[in-house]
């Protein structure tokens, strides 16, 4: 991982794996060693953004970064995470505390109604992903979570049950209408591989992606919880809404074609049209995007990614003016393409360059960049990693 600048972090990024910190930091917290460590990671969308929550294709990426807990069977249910150092006892019954354990208490009350919940635990939770930065340290939470407490209680899920556990938790329990791409990709993600997963019906599909992605932070943090994810979403099911009046049948956005839009304009409150444009055309753009990367054609797939960011600015209005000025930085300094990864609102930019000059291109943007607002982003890069795992910590 190169980082090519350096900002304040609320964590260190260090050369220890997050499973040797965390089981450090259990150490140091519960004055014990713990029985289980399990790591998963955070993800990166190459494109497919706003989809899976309207049946559409989603091309997600396993990243490096991860996020571990290292957890031993307790009496009583106690976290602590490297960013606070500080021990919550937490009671699993009673109302969220609007905290980042909330994440976990969803997942012991997800797994407990498939009786593969021990009855209590001390949990140290470590990881070197970026926090608020559309990267998914969620869903690698609550999916680290999931594996390390199912063990414990003796049971080997499936990752498809592990990702339902974490997607329930954080849908149901900690009220985030978000979609499934996240803790999808977290569970099942492969070395080598962006994971084209078809949300509708549910089939997963390895496309290998050679090489680095870049990662550049805008350095604005957002917050998904209540937010605007849940008005977009609650403005998709409207249009839906009025869309079945015309289409009965019809179960997702992602079911309409470009030749449906002139129908949409016609019928729905002017509002809701880009939203649904966005749906739609994005749907499209995704799978012609997974029959890029799998072709090899880089180009094709850069200047997809480059509509998609600018669909998501005119028609989703998901975008923050950090992300379109490095994307617009990007294509004038040689990538194949780029675009704000992630529920968007602040967060991260995905970058895609010819491994010759990818080096220079990020340079170039790190100081256009700081020229216009005056402090360097976080810059680094990763290739497509492995889902969640046991880790092996040794004593
Ligand atoms: C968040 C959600 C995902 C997905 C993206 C937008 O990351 O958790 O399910 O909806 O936003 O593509």
């Amino acid at each position: 991982m190169l980082q090519v600048s350096s900002r304040e972090k609320p964590f260190s990024v260090t050369q220890l794996s997050p499973a040797r910190l965390a089981t450090s930091l259990f150490a140091t917290s519960f004055a014990t060693r713990p029985v289980v460590v399990a790591s998963a990671p955070g993800r990166v969308n190459l494109i497919g953004e706003h989809t899976d929550y309207n049946g559409g294709p989603v091309l997600p990426v396993a990243l490096e970064r991860r996020t571990a807990i290292a957890a031993r069977a307790a009496g009583r249910w106690a976290f602590v995470s490297a960013v606070e150092q500080e021990v919550h006892e937490i009671d699993i019954e009673a109302p969220m505390r609007q905290a980042w354990t909330d994440y976990l208490v969803g997942v012991v009350r997800e797994l407990r109604v498939l009786r593969a919940a021990p009855a209590g635990a001390e949990i140290a939770v470590t990881t070197n992903l970026p926090i608020g930065a559309g990267l998914s340290s969620s869903a690698a939470l609550t999916v680290a979570a999931a594996k390390a407490l199912s063990l414990m209680a003796g049971k080997r899920l499936s990752p498809a049950a592990l990702a339902e556990i974490a997607f329930r938790a954080e849908y149901h329990q900690v009220g985030v209408r978000c979609g499934r791409m996240d803790q999808t990709i977290a569970a099942h993600g492969e070395r080598g591989s962006a994971l084209l997963f078809e949300t509708a019906s549910g089939t997963l599909q390895p496309v290998p992606l050679p090489g680095r992605l870049w990662i550049i932070e805008t350095g604005i943090s957002h917050r998904l919880t209540g937010g605007a994810l849940n008005d977009r979403r609650r403005e998709c099911e409207e249009a839906l809404a009025y869309c079945r009046e015309w289409r009965p049948g019809l179960n997702y956005l992602a079911q309409l074609s470009t030749a449906d839009l002139p129908e949409v304009e016609r019928r729905l409150p002017p509002p809701l049209v880009p939203r649904v444009r966005h749906v739609v055309t994005e749907t499209a753009r995704t799978r012609r995007a997974a029959g890029a990367l799998a072709a090899g054609d880089l180009t094709t797939l850069g200047r997809l990614l480059v509509e998609g960011h600018e669909s998501l600015r005119l028609h989703y209005q998901s975008t923050i003016p950090e992300a379109d000025f490095i994307v617009a930085s990007a294509v004038e300094h040689g990538a194949y393409g780029a675009r704000l990864t992630g529920a968007g609102w602040g967060g991260a930019v995905v970058l895609l360059a010819p491994p010759e000059r990818e080096a220079r291109t990020v340079a170039e943007i790190g100081s256009d960049f700081q020229l216009r607002y005056g402090r360097m982003p976080v810059i680094w890069s990763t290739c497509a990693s492995r889902g969640v795992r046991r880790e092996t910590v040794a004593q």
